[in-house]
C-alpha cells in the first residue's frame, strides 16, 4: 500500500491530504516536479533527480525548500512508510499560496512541497515493448524544465492512446525532439543517436545513464538532430524514462522499426542497465 505522503513536513493519508486553491500550482501550474525510481528500498540516481530539482527550482526562481540531506531523509521515511520494494516516488513543489489570484508577486511565498510513492511496475525479466505514434510538438520551449504545467503533454498522449499506441514521439518543423513522457533513442548501422540536449528536451535522468552504458559498451553515440525520415527508417528505435527505462519502439503509426522486433542495441543495452541497477543495490 502507497497511501501515505508528505505534504508540508507532515505525514498523512493520501485522501486526506489538501492544499488550499489559492497555491500558484493550482491556479497557475507555478511549479515542478520530479519522479524518481526506487529499486529494493533504494532511489536510483538520487544525487542527479536532485541537481535536475534543484536546474528546475532556480529556472522558476522557486527557493530550494529543503537541503538535499533533507530531501533525503524524507525520501527514505516516505519509503519505508510506504512499504519499500520497487516504488516510484514523485515530488512536487509549487511556489505555494498566495493572497489572491495575481500572476506577479510571489517572492515571499513559503514553497508547497507534496511527496508520494507509487508501485513502480518494471518487468525485470522481459523487455516491454511499445508503438507510438508521431505528432506535432505542440508544447512550449522550456521543456527542459520539468514544469507541472503538463497540458500538452497529457493532450499528445492521450491522442496516442485513442489510436492504440503507448507514446507519442514528438517533431518540430520535421525534427525529432522527444516522446511525451520519454526521451529517444534510434539506432543506425549499429550507431546511436539521440537530439541534443536543448531547451525542446527534458534532460532525462535515464537518458543520461543510457549514454554513459552506450560509450562504455564501446558504441558510437551521436547526440544530434534527428529527422523523421531517420526516425522512421531507423533499425531500432527505443524510448527511455525512470519508469519505463528502455522501451523498444516496433512501429510508429503503419511504419514497422526494423523487423519489428527488439533490436540487438536496445537488448544489449537493456541488459547493462539491469546489472548496472543490481551493483548498486548490492554496494
Ligand atoms: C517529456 C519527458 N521527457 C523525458 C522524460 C524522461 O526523463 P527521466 O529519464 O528523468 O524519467 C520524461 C519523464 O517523465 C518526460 O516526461
Amino acid at each position: 500500500m502507497t497511501d501515505t505522503v508528505y505534504l508540508n513536513g507532515e505525514l498523512i493519508a493520501k485522501n486526506q491530504a489538501k492544499i488550499s486553491i489559492l497555491d500558484r500550482g493550482f491556479l497557475f501550474s507555478d511549479g515542478i516536479y520530479e519522479v524518481i525510481p526506487v529499486y529494493s528500498s533504494a532511489p536510483f540516481r538520487l544525487e542527479q533527480h536532485l541537481s535536475r530539482l534543484q536546474y528546475c527550482l532556480d529556472q522558476l526562481s522557486i527557493p530550494n525548500p529543503h537541503s538535499n540531506i533533507e530531501w533525503k531523509n524524507i525520501i527514505r521515511t516516505l519509503i519505508e512508510r510506504n512499504g519499500g520494494g520497487h516504488l516510484s516516488i514523485y515530488m512536487h513543489i509549487t511556489r505555494g499560496v498566495g493572497l489572491d489570484r495575481n500572476h506577479i508577486g510571489g517572492e515571499s511565498l513559503s514553497p508547497t512541497v507534496l511527496v508520494m510513492a507509487s508501485p513502480l511496475t518494471i518487468n525485470e525479466q522481459a523487455i516491454q515493448t511499445t508503438t507510438a505514434t508521431l505528432l506535432e510538438d505542440t508544447r512550449w520551449h522550456h521543456c527542459d524544465i520539468k514544469s507541472v504545467a503538463l497540458l500538452s503533454n497529457v493532450m499528445l498522449r492521450n491522442q496516442a492512446e485513442q489510436l492504440g499506441h503507448g507514446e507519442a514521439l514528438l517533431h518540430r518543423n520535421g525534427v525529432i525532439t522527444e516522446g511525451s513522457t520519454s526521451n529517444i533513442f534510434i539506432v543506425k548501422h549499429r550507431e546511436v543517436y539521440t537530439p541534443k540536449q536543448s531547451n525542446l528536451i527534458l534532460g532525462g535522468i535515464t537518458r543520461d545513464v543510457i549514454i554513459e552504458l552506450a560509450e562504455n559498451a564501446g558504441l558510437r553515440l551521436h547526440q544530434e538532430n534527428i529527422s523523421k525520415e531517420q526516425l522512421l527508417n531507423a533499425d531500432e528505435v527505443w524510448i527511455s524514462s525512470s519508469t519505463r527505462e528502455i522501451s523498444p519502439v516496433t512501429q510508429i503509426d503503419d511504419k514497422i522499426i526494423g523487423n519489428g522486433e527488439i533490436g540487438p542495441v536496445a537488448k544489449a543495452l537493456h541488459s547493462e542497465f539491469q546489472t548496472f541497477k543490481k551493483s548498486l543495490i548490492q554496494d
